[in-house]
């Protein structure tokens, strides 16, 4: 064999004990959303940060593809083909021609329809924990060609940290960050529907006379303070600078989370802003010790249904080691 020939790739040895993944929730620092593309997406400009609230898949061996999920939300996650985690599994399973017969359990932390990208999460938790169990060492890249093809912020829950998404968010550039952030989630209760938000915005355009098609919306960019923000670790620059383009939509459609804003501001938060799509409400904090009385007083404002205290960024999908 020539020196210059690519070595033989490994085979593939499937293992047979489960393997489990562990995978990040995000918070949204930045949502600059474009105009409706023709394709029914809109183009964008999001900041995604990974914070630590985890779910966890694992995958086992088994005859056909089965899923289980425990958690307190357990029974609003789709245990149907519908489901991320299957669809990634299957996805998985196709390309390399084979029969995904696997049990994946979700033990499920990151709130549903929540707008943290909880399902993101499952998915490319299923991906690395079956290409582990399979054996089929796929290329990263290829991973993330799967994650972008089942969802547009699952390529990040793959990712973690902090990165700029452009496109419909799937098309991903790392950033730098000079420390953590302190953070707050307010949990609603029900969630809301990711594709209903980006029709009320369309909606909220419309009727605001603007428009709502890419000629009519300005190409949307990342705010040059806000990657300064992170890039120096500075909580209250970062603060001053998030944005959500869809939380006018969101508080249209559920209009108590400006209570929930209200609360956590009054409570001591830098900022206050909704997650992604919502419902969640997220709240940054200038330290470990505010967060924790932003989270008392959003408790005892009786406007959530759960308050989480976390902190960001934490990195993405990983194999957990027993
Ligand atoms: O990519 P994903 O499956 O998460 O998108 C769900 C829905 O959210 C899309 O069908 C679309 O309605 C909306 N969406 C969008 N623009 C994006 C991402 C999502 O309009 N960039």
């Amino acid at each position: 064999m020539a020196a210059s020939e690519p070595p033989e790739p490994p085979p593939r040895s499937p293992v047979s004990r489960p393997v489990t993944a562990r995978v990040p929730a995000k918070v949204n620092v930045q949502l600059a959303v474009g105009g409706l593309r023709p394709d029914g997406f809109h183009d964008l400009a999001n900041v995604f940060l990974a914070v630590g609230l985890h779910d966890e898949v694992t995958a086992a061996p088994a005859d056909a593809l089965r899923i289980t999920v425990e958690g307190a939300d357990a029974a609003q996650v789709p245990l149907d083909r519908t489901n991320l985690a299957a669809r990634a599994a299957r996805a998985l399973a196709e390309r390399y021609g084979i029969e995904p017969g696997v049990h994946l359990h979700i033990a499920k932390d990151i709130p549903v329809a929540g707008g943290m990208a909880g399902g993101s999460a499952d998915a490319a938790g299923a991906l690395l924990a079956c290409d582990a169990l399979w054996g089929t060492q796929a290329p990263r890249a290829e991973l993330l060609e799967i994650c972008a093809e089942l969802g547009s912020d699952i390529p990040f829950s793959l990712v973690g940290g902090v990165a700029l998404g452009r496109g419909r968010g799937e098309l991903l550039t790392p950033l730098e960050t000079g420390g953590a952030f302190h953070w707050v989630f307010a949990v609603a209760d029900g969630g809301l529907s990711t594709p209903a938000v980006y029709r009320e915005c369309d909606r909220l355009r419309e009727a605001s006379g603007t428009g709502a098609s890419a000629a009519d919306v300005p190409d949307p960019e990342p705010s040059r303070a806000l990657l300064d923000a992170l890039r120096t670790g500075d909580a209250t620059a970062l603060a001053a600078a998030v944005s959500n383009d869809l939380q006018p939509a969101a508080l249209s459609l559920r209009p108590a989370l400006a209570d929930t804003l209200r609360a956590g501001a009054d409570a001591g938060a830098l900022a206050s802003l909704v997650s992604g799509s919502g419902p969640t409400c997220a709240f940054l904090a200038k330290g470990p010790e505010a967060a924790q009385a932003v989270a008392t007083g959003l408790a005892a404002s009786g406007t959530c249904r759960t308050v989480r205290v976390t902190s960001g960024p934490v990195p993405g999908a990983r194999l957990v080691h027993a």
